[in-house]
């Protein structure tokens, strides 16, 4: 008989789980069987939280569960590898966090796991799949900007909690692979492309040692991409898309928020800087269920998933080159891993 849901563990008591699980446990075709913990007391009272049925005492027991059909990975950036290829050679289907890993050569690791395993693996960018992207993407597909020449973001909040995996090197901390990594795969979105260079400025936290400010240009050809990000400057996130007639922006691009509508202005035929603006309001919604439900639905129908782990391996390919051009202070080429 045909299965009709996909049910779902999660691994690791994170806070990201508490925009993620409810979502994810009443997206069409989900359910969320249960939690684990390196602690079976947060375990459990993680599972009472959100209401699930079973709490692990280790990230090994819930994987040795058959019922588990798929793994959501919320845990810090330098196992994220290691665990999804547990979780594959366990036979479970993953959804792990971005950054999937700390550069394009673990990407491979996992792409050869995929392959192995015949199991589907992905990077949870969730922007990926809100219908403002998608809107996005349609806008200037259909020509409403004109020609794409621009693309301008910044991603921004202030954290120096020693704590936070953010702020630690050794657990992949750091501001390009925590929030830099989302205007570079949105740009990548939009323009259906990949930067064939980029050139960036870096600086780091004295203490923390992780990048806490970075700029970047990024060349596509015939368009341009810049963004900045910090994890030690107020809270900001925006997109902008300039074309020849006209520009799209994103008023909240990266945390859209699930109880009220998300908007996108639209700017068009504009005439030294007089021209018409429009919002575009897209319907209330949760970007982690959306997620959640288009991966399933993909393992379900045996169909392609909407973030192929080759395009992790892209994106993690320009932050590779980021890193590069950071430290040497010239332009870097993307390389293949
Ligand atoms: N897509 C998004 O919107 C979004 C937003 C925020 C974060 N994220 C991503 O989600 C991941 C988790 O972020 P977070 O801020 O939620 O993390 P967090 O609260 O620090 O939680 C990470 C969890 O990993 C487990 N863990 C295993 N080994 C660990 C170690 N050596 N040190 C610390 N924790 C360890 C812990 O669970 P147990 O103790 O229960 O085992 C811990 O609760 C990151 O990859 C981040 O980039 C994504």
């Amino acid at each position: 008989m045909a299965r009709d849901e996909i049910v779902w563990g999660i691994l690791g008591t994170a806070k990201i789980n508490d925009k993620v699980v409810v979502p994810m446990h009443s997206a069409p075709k989900c359910r969320v069987k249960g939690i684990a913990s390196r602690s079976g007391e947060k375990a459990r009272e993680a599972a009472a939280r959100y209401g699930l049925t079973v709490a692990y005492d280790s990230y090994e027991g819930l994987l040795a569960d058959p019922e588990i059909d798929a793994v959501y990975i919320p845990l810090p950036n330098h196992i994220h590898v290691e665990w999804t290829i547990k979780a594959v050679e366990a036979g479970k289907h993953v959804l792990c966090e971005k950054p999937i890993g700390l550069d394009a050569q673990q990407v491979e690791r996992l792409i050869a796991a995929r392959d192995r395993n015949g199991r589907y693996i992905q990077e949870a960018f969730m922007v990926r799949t809100h219908p403002q992207w998608l809107k996005v993407r349609t806008l200037i597909d259909e020509g409403v900007i004109g020609e794409l020449r621009a693309v301008t973001g910044g991603f921004t909040y202030n954290n120096t909690n020693a704590h936070d995996i953010r702020n630690q090197s050794e657990l992949g901390g750091g501001g390009l692979l925590d929030i830099g990594c989302y205007p570079i795969t949105t740009s990548r979105f939009i323009t259906r492309s990949e930067p064939r260079r980029v050139v960036a400025l870096m600086e780091q936290d004295p203490i923390f040692k992780v990048d806490r400010l970075g700029s970047v240009l990024m060349d596509f050809d015939g368009m341009q991409a810049s963004f900045f990000y910090s994890t030690q400057t107020h809270g900001y996130q925006r997109m902008q898309f300039h074309g020849t007639k006209g520009r799209v922006e994103v008023e909240i691009p990266f945390n859209a928020p699930n109880d009220r509508p998300t908007r996108l202005l639209v700017s068009e035929n504009t005439s030294a800087g007089v021209g018409s603006e429009r919002w575009v309001e897209l319907p209330t919604c949760d970007q982690y269920g959306i997620a959640a439900a288009t991966f399933a639905e993909a393992i379900l129908s045996g169909s392609p998933q909407a973030i192929p782990l080759e395009d992790a391996r892209a994106n993690m390919r320009v932050i590779d080159a980021v890193f590069r051009s950071a430290r040497s202070g010239a332009w870097a080429t993307i390389m293949e891993s």
